[in-house]
């Protein structure tokens, strides 16, 4: 029986839904296949793109194209009309030869012209702030509060005369906005425009607000605050609270379309007015202030009164590009309401949420006028039930209200904190309490689910903390002065949050910003957006300019994001190969964090760390070009990496396969990046475990080391003392932290010791994910969700579970760039069962561990296609079969259990 034809669908563009905004360069187009039965498989499709105006002419119509490629595909139509809005959509052929219909269609809207495109201006309140006072300084006057001033409301009114056929409002800040139009918020975005290095490149977002607008008068509005811009951020604070400019500004443009085929055009002028309403200030890293009875109720709608505001200031545009955000936007995605409430000794009500996030409180009241509510957040609790705010160093996460009488909601909107508990004074009544979880709103990819609790939460714990930290740029940790895009956190967590979540569009905006960063010389910098900090070229961190586009192609199958990188990518290769021209990478090291954070000495040298990762760049890099069709820089890539590979050998690898300073993370960097000869990867893994035992089956690796640790032990052969290290309950380890009340991973695997209790305050969050990398082992190996070494995009699978430890069953799925892919095992009696269901248009090699590989059976009673070494052999083997799309089923003898002990 013929199978129904496949249906396209979920279409993206750029790795969104329906963008209204696109830069024409961005535009990829990509779709997920869903249809029964097994083997299914697309082989050629069909994209049409029509321009929705003036007539629906056809822009792009690919003809049939005879590929299984459902993503990346690069729009080859006539040029892309700057502000044209588009329809799309996609037809393909199956395995039989039968075709779909047409996909339900789908739009995207190409971005403005970056020059001709704005009629704006750039608009302030009209006392523009001349300097900043920074937060040190001894005193009566509290010079944090110096520094923080109200928050600007800009508003002007127009008459449209016609009904409006659509609008589209396109805005930024210098600083974040808040967009009003006839007393409705704009959009659903938080922290709006987000964060790049606004010297280099400004996001504007786009809305479409046709249901918003009225025949006769209307007021289009903003309030504007500092955050990143000009507000506190990092950790230097000597230069707080002007990083890029001292007051926040604002740039708009609403484009109307009226019904007789003319357009109107509201922009950012000198016909604006401002004044200040309720928020005294706004702060990231300070928190907010609001006076409720200072709010100048009605003020974004025709009918205010508008007496005592007064004209903005205006400022021309300069040159610095204005870009549809090509990122998720930072969203509320979730509530979550108080576990407890508790009230202490001096009437200070400590609520705990039971989970460590990143947001604000909502709370709603109903008290008396002129109540001062205070609100501060931690993630801990000092040992008297107090809250515990040592570790947020200079950043105060504290939101205070003066309420203006009766039924209100406190809520600010332009900070952000990362807490589990909050402590609320002043309120005397009984007051509804929510918090609100806030990040770029990354949908999510990944399951996880097994016969350990404390697994499950380990999994779950991990994804908290992209939660937490994934806020327009990747940051290190959401509660302290800090909060900065480090590149080696980043690549270093990279594979485990594609897995988690669909962060194709959140990694791209942000590879942007490391590009803005890069220096003249080629190094890539620290942190991206660069702030303070001006460090560069430090191994593991300065490597991510690599490591994560690759991650993202891998992932995604996405080389746009290859291409538009390539020329940094290669200035980063250059600057490393001329500063080390005898390929071990001694020199320019920079800040050299090396195995950054490792739980006892960091042992392991610098120069060792460095140069593996500089081979392992240029291994990526040549699969990079091979990828991006540049067979000739593949080619030297490859000799580059194989002169780095003879260093390494010659400096830091023995006859009997010991790496230098036999730290863990020095083997598992020779082992993952392939740098120890082959005939010694047994030994070197040997002596790896050796080290592991000797630490009491403990790890010992820090930041450097982590992600690649139990990958490494499973590659080898070493899956038992994976699960040792998985298992491990004393510290350092995560289940550590989870017994200890970890709701997000820690920064340091002794944040908190039972022997001495907080770790330094001056280094300790309790929420930063890179010790979280660990998740990328439990799909590409605990579940087995893989794909074939060299391929990207989930086309080819790698189905190759390992089990072990205590774990009975467990089970999972990845909602791949073409669809999702489900796995499960159990182990009963002896007997392992392996279940795979997998999307359209996939093929897949499962390997299925077996002491007896021979005797393993599909579900038909079929025996395997062939039999292969279990990594590392250890006299077991593994039971191949390759299947196609659809349900399926594998069982035979388990593994004996290999002990490592
Ligand atoms: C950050 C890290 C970062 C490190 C660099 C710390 O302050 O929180 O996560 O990677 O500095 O050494």
């Amino acid at each position: 029986m013929t199978p129904p034809p496949l249906t396209p669908a979920g279409l993206r563009c750029a790795h969104q839904v329906e963008p209204l905004g696109v830069a024409p360069d961005r535009v990829r187009l990509s779709w997920r296949l869903e249809g029964t039965g097994t083997g299914r498989a697309q082989r050629a499709y069909q994209v049409l793109v029509t321009l929705e105006e003036p007539d629906a002419a056809v822009a792009w119509d690919s003809g049939r194209v005879e590929s299984a490629v459902t993503a990346d595909i690069a729009y080859a139509g006539a040029p892309l009309t700057a502000g044209g809005r588009y329809r799309w959509k996609v037809r393909v052929w199956d395995e039989t030869g039968s075709a779909s219909g047409w996909s339900e269609p789908a739009r995207f809207e190409v971005e403005l012209d970056r020059t001709s495109g704005w009629h704006a201006s750039w608009i302030g309140p009209s006392r523009i702030r001349e300097s900043v006072t920074p937060p040190s300084g001894e005193g009566p006057v509290d010079p944090v509060a110096r520094a923080l001033t109200p928050a600007p409301y800009l508003r002007r009114v127009f008459a449209v005369g016609q009904p409006v056929a659509f609008a589209r409002l396109y805005v930024t800040a210098l600083g974040l906005y808040e967009a009003r139009l006839n007393g409705r918020r704009v959009g659903d975005g938080f922290l709006t425009p987000g964060w790049t290095d606004y010297t280099r490149r400004l996001a504007y977002q786009t809305y479409d607000v046709t249901g918003l607008l009225n025949q006769g008068d209307n007021v289009l509005g903003a309030i504007v605050a500092d955050g990143w811009y000009a507000g506190f951020y990092g950790f230097d604070p000597k230069r707080a609270g002007a990083h890029y400019g001292t007051a926040p500004e604002l740039l708009a443009q609403l484009v109307l379309r009226l019904a007789d085929g003319s357009e109107q055009r509201i922009v950012t002028d000198g016909q604006w007015e401002s004044s200040t309403g309720a928020i005294r200030h706004a702060d990231l890293l300070m928190g907010e202030r609001h006076d409720l009875a200072l709010e100048p109720a009605g003020w974004d709608v025709p009918s205010f009164d508008a007496t005592g505001w007064r004209p903005v200031q205006v400022r021309e545009r300069d040159a610095t590009p204005l870009v549809a955000d090509p990122g998720p936007p930072v969203r509320v995605t979730q509530e979550i309401t108080p576990r407890s409430v508790a009230t202490d000794d001096h009437g200070r009500h400590i609520v705990d949420f039971g989970q460590n996030l990143t947001g604000w409180l909502r709370v709603k009241v109903d008290g008396p006028p002129g109540t001062h509510v205070r609100i501060r957040h931690g993630e801990v609790l000092a040992p008297d039930g107090s809250l515990y705010t040592d570790n947020l160093r200079t950043a105060r996460a504290t939101d205070e209200f003066t309420t203006a009488g009766g039924p209100e909601v406190l809520e600010p909107r332009f900070t952000l904190h990362g807490f589990r508990y909050a402590e609320i004074t002043g309120y005397p009544g009984e007051a509804e309490i929510t918090a609100r979880v806030v990040h770029s709103d990354t949908p999510a990819a990944g399951n996880f689910e097994s016969s350990l609790p404390w697994l499950d939460q380990l999994f779950r714990i991990i994804d908290w903390g992209q939660r937490g930290n994934f806020i327009s740029v990747p940051t290190d940790c959401p509660q302290r002065d800090e909060r900065l895009g480090w590149l080696g956190d980043a690549q270093v967590f990279a594979r485990t949050a594609c897995y988690n979540r669909d962060v194709a569009a959140f990694f791209a905006k942000w590879l942007d910003d490391v590009a803005d960063a890069q220096l003249p010389s080629g190094a890539f910098t620290d942190v991206a957006p660069r702030l303070t900090l001006t460090g560069s070229g430090a191994p593991a961190w300065g490597d991510a300019g690599v490591i994560v586009p690759w991650t993202v192609w891998s992932m995604y199958g996405d080389t746009a994001v290859l291409d538009r990188h390539f020329g940094a990518m290669t200035r980063w290769m250059d600057f490393l190969e001329r500063a080390n021209p005898d390929y071990l990478r001694a020199r320019e090291l920079g800040n050299s964090y090396n195995d950054w954070l490792t739980p006892g000495d960091d042992d392991t040298p610098p120069e060792l760390l460095a140069t593996s990762y500089w081979a392992h760049d240029a291994a990526l890099m040549a699969e990079i070009a091979d990828a991006t069709g540049r067979p000739g820089d593949a080619a030297g890539y490859r000799a580059l990496r194989s002169k780095i590979r003879s260093a390494f050998t010659d400096a830091f690898v023995a006859a009997d396969g010991q790496v230098a300073s036999g730290t863990q993370t020095a083997y598992v960097l020779g082992l993952y990046m392939n740098l120890v000869p082959d005939d010694l990867r047994a030994a070197a893994a040997d002596h790896l475990v050796a080290a592991i035992r000797a630490a009491g089956w403990h790890l010992t690796t820090g930041f450097a080391g982590v992600g690649y640790l139990l990958p490494v032990l499973s590659s080898t052969g070493h899956t038992a003392a994976a699960y040792r290290l998985l298992e491990q309950d004393t510290m350092p380890s995560w289940r550590y932290m989870l017994d200890h009340g970890a709701t997000t991973i820690w920064e340091r695997w002794d944040g908190w010791t039972a022997e001495r209790g907080f770790q330094s305050p001056w280094m300790n969050s309790f929420n930063h994910y890179t010790l979280g990398s660990v998740g990328e082992w439990l799909y590409r190996f605990l579940l087995g969700i893989d794909q074939e070494p060299g391929t990207a995009g989930f086309g080819q699978l790698l189905l190759r579970p390992h089990p072990g430890g205590s774990l009975d069953w467990a089970r999972g799925s990845y909602r791949s760039a073409r669809g999702p892919v489900s796995t499960g095992w159990e182990r009963d009696r002896g007997r392992f069962t392996y279940w795979a269901e997998l999307p359209p248009n996939v093929t897949a090699t499962v390997r299925i561990p077996s002491s007896h590989a021979a005797e393993v059976r599909d579900a038909a009673g079929q025996p395997p296609s062939a039999l292969a070494d279990f990594p590392a052999a250890r006299d077991i083997q593994e039971a191949v079969f390759q299947v196609g799309s659809g349900a399926h089923e594998f069982s035979g003898p388990a593994l004996t259990d290999v002990q490592e002990d």
